[in-house]
Order: C-alpha cells, then sequence, then structure tokens
C-alpha cells in the first residue's frame, strides 16, 4: 500500500464508549448545575457547549471519549453529535490529556511584532516541550493561539481564566513559578468559570 493510502486511512480518533462501557462520573453539582442550563433553553441540543465546559471540568481538564459519551448521554443526543460539537472548538480539549496548567501564547499580528515568538522560543526552551505538548511532569501544556483580542497589551500569554501581558521573560520566569507552586489547575477552574457564566447568562 503507498504512503499516501495509509495516510489517506488513518483515524486517530479514539473509539466512543459502548452503552454497557458507560461510567458516569459527574458530581451532584455537575448534574444539578447541568439540569439548571437544561431550564435555560427549549431544547436539550442548546446545552451541549456548556454540558461539555460541565464535562471538561469534571474530568480533570480533558475531554477523554468517556466524558463526550456522559454528555451525550445526559442530553440524550447522539455521542457523534457531541463528539463534532466538542472537536469543533478549540478551546474544548480532546487532542490528548493536558497539563495542569496550559500556556496559551498569541502569535498573531501585534503580539508577534512585539516579540510573541521570542517569548515562545523562551517557553519552549525551559519547558522542554515544543507547541501543542504537555511536560513530562504533566504540569504545563504549550500552545500557539490566534489574537486573544488583548492586542494592546501585547505580547500576551493566557493561563486559565487570566491574560498576562506583556510579558517579556523575567516575567515568564516569575509566572512558571508561580504556577509550579500552585495546588489548583487553572485549566479546571477556566471550565468551572465558563460554566458559572452559562449559569448567569441563563438567569439574565
Ligand atoms: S495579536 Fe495577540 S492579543 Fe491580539
Amino acid at each position: 500500500m503507498s504512503d499516501l493510502i495509509q495516510l489517506g486511512a488513518r483515524n486517530e480518533r479514539p473509539r466512543a464508549p459502548r452503552a454497557d462501557e458507560l461510567e458516569l462520573k459527574f458530581s451532584p453539582t455537575a448534574v444539578e448545575q447541568l439540569d439548571a442550563l437544561r431550564t435555560h433553553y427549549a431544547e436539550d441540543k442548546a446545552c451541549i457547549l456548556p454540558g461539555l465546559w460541565i464535562a471538561q471540568r469534571e474530568y480533570g481538564g480533558y475531554l477523554e471519549p468517556a466524558a463526550i459519551a456522559e454528555v451525550a448521554h445526559r442530553l440524550g443526543r447522539s455521542y457523534a453529535e457531541v463528539e463534532g460539537v466538542a472537536t469543533f472548538y478549540s478551546m474544548y480539549n480532546t487532542a490528548h490529556t493536558v497539563g495542569k496548567h496550559m500556556i496559551e501564547v498569541c502569535t498573531c499580528l501585534s503580539c508577534h511584532v512585539c516579540g510573541a515568538y521570542r517569548i515562545g522560543d523562551y517557553l519552549k526552551q525551559k519547558l522542554g516541550v515544543d507547541f501543542g505538548e504537555t511536560t513530562a511532569d504533566g504540569v504545563f501544556t504549550l500552545h500557539e493561539v490566534e489574537c486573544l483580542n488583548a492586542c494592546d497589551r501585547a505580547p500576551v500569554l493566557q493561563v486559565g481564566d487570566q491574560y498576562h501581558g506583556p510579558v517579556d521573560t523575567a516575567y515568564v520566569d516569575k509566572l512558571i513559578e508561580e504556577l509550579r507552586g500552585s495546588g489548583s489547575s487553572t485549566v479546571v477552574k477556566l471550565a468551572d468559570e465558563i460554566v458559572k457564566v452559562h449559569l448567569k447568562d441563563g438567569q439574565a
């Protein structure tokens, strides 16, 4: 078989759990939140996005197939539909497990001209990973992202629900040290904050 055909045939997506493999892991709070969100919309399909944020929090930051299956099960949607939504949006972590902290480096125009690639290279060297990779100790995931809509603070990093900018290498050193010393996951915190926004929006 030619390399081209092999590449075309390859499917990297993990297998969806069968119904008899389903293990529901949402906490009582998560179930309550999803139930509250369901009252905000005419149909459960509208809860897929906030449901995935709840799952991203409950499953520690990574939407493994079991997490997607749980959202599909609780909302009465198909696995394929929920997976299609989850893999469409880059803020859902579906490609691989992520670290406790995701450092997102904006490399769009304003950040680019203010040294974003220099900061990105510094982070790669300091953490020993490339963009899209997680450190061996599971603490940091490094990502390159498009404009974070904070161009006046270029070059900008996003970590969880916080923006940092303008940053230089000294700032990066301090930030990494602080994040290493923090007990909680900023990836999980971001998901939790977004769930709260969805809940609040529905009450407005
Ligand atoms: S270009 Fe980086 S925040 Fe807009």
